[in-house]
């Protein structure tokens, strides 16, 4: 049995499925392991390495793409590479089954069995795979860590001879993995630290960081069963506006993580809010790939209105890749894991098994 994984492109994604330390678990399950050459030398990471873990390198991508029988990536394939896919061989990553619906539906018609690890449900048993979780943890960090290096005044409050520096005022839009990671390293960092969300369970994790909850007036719990956020009603949107607009005449750091599965972002910070804030106030928009929680986000821009930085990115792992590989490639082993009967030692696609059914395509 083999696992391969191939160079992504670099200009769009700079993490790798299958780090060192990985290609000795996949070997330890019976696995041989195959990479394309310089697979992950832009983390300064050896081709050696690799081999020395027991990991074969390759020149040639197709020899890797037509004999995996399972290749883990991060995004999807070109059609070039996909088309040269092993019969009935199993590609995992994360797919983007919402934009890449016809694509993935003509690989499974040619008997490719497709995971996307995006499918994952929250449940127990799969959090050791959730590559949602590992992945906007890290975003989450690092929003703060690139919006406070975009603020132009100290963080945290400074009581010193020649005067005393207010600590920063930062609001999190969306309480999920990713802004509670935000409260936490924004509270680390000194900032008073505030965080609204529509799913009512997230108040009380915010004040257990430490954070004030802003509660929309009114508001019932928008929270579907799988725990993820409802589109909200015009009623509750106008609800929020007027709390968030008060809040952000006062605020110097927004970070924007509101999102729903499927749809494009919710537009939360609308024009006029943005006009009303503070000259030299951030906003970090980590939703700017699905449209933006903010009026102004241009994705890999940072955009400047009445003093107000907006920032946003089209892949914010991609400043911190080396942290973002080495879990996603655990991620990635664990889900394959899953798949694989110990007994027989072989790959079993088990639809009675929740995880497999919910991320397979079909
Ligand atoms: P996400 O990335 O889909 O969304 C981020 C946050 O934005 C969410 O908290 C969402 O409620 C919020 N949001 C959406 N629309 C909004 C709006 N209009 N205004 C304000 N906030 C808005 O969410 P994420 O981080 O993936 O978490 C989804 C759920 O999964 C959560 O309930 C989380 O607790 C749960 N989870 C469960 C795990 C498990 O294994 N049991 C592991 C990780 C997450």
């Amino acid at each position: 049995m083999k696992v391969g994984s191939i160079s992504e492109d670099r200009n769009v994604e700079k993490r790798v499925a299958v780090t060192p330390d990985i290609v000795k678990k996949y070997i330890s399950l019976g696995f041989e392991v195959c990479l394309s050459e310089n697979y992950a030398s832009h983390l300064g990471i050896k081709d050696e390495q690799y081999i020395e873990m027991g990991a074969k390198i390759f020149k040639n991508e197709n020899e890797i793409l037509n004999s995996s029988d399972i290749l883990v990536q991060l995004g999807m394939l070109s059609d070039d590479k996909s088309s040269s896919l092993k019969e009935n061989g199993i590609l995992i990553g994360v797919l983007n089954p919402y934009n890449n619906r016809e694509k993935l539906e003509n690989l499974a018609k040619k008997k490719i069995n497709l995971f996307s690890l995006e499918l994952l449900p929250r449940i127990t048993r799969a959090q050791s795979m959730d590559i949602l979780s590992s992945q906007a943890n890290l975003a989450g960090y690092k929003a703060v860590i690139e919006s406070f290096a975009n603020f132009e005044k100290a963080v945290p409050m400074m009581m010193t001879a020649a005067g005393t520096v207010p600590a920063a005022k930062v609001l999190i839009v969306g309480a999920g993995v990713a802004g509670l990671q935000a409260i936490a390293t924004a509270k680390r960092m000194g900032a008073i630290v505030f965080a609204t969300d529509v799913r009512m369970a997230s108040k009380e994790q915010v004040e257990s960081l430490g954070g004030k909850f802003l509660t929309v007036e009114g508001s019932e719990n928008l929270e579907t069963e799988g725990g993820y956020a409802k589109e909200t009603s015009d009623d509750f949107k106008k609800k929020q506006e007027e709390l968030l607009s008060e809040t952000l005449k006062k605020i110097d750091i927004v970070i924007c993580t509101a999102l729903i599965p499927g749809k494009k972002a919710p537009l939360i910070i609308k024009e006029n809010m943005v006009n009303n804030m503070q000259a030299g106030s951030v906003i970090y928009d980590l939703a700017a790939i699905q449209g933006g929680n903010t009026a102004f986000t241009a994705v890999n821009k940072i955009i400047e209105k009445n003093g107000v930085k907006i920032m946003g990115e089209s892949n914010i792992l991609n400043k911190l890749p080396v942290s973002a590989s080495s879990l996603y490639a655990k991620n990635v082993f664990n889900f394959v894991d899953n798949l694989f009967d110990k007994e027989n030692k072989k790959i079993n696609i088990n639809l009675d098994d929740e995880i497999t059914e919910k991320t397979l395509i079909k």
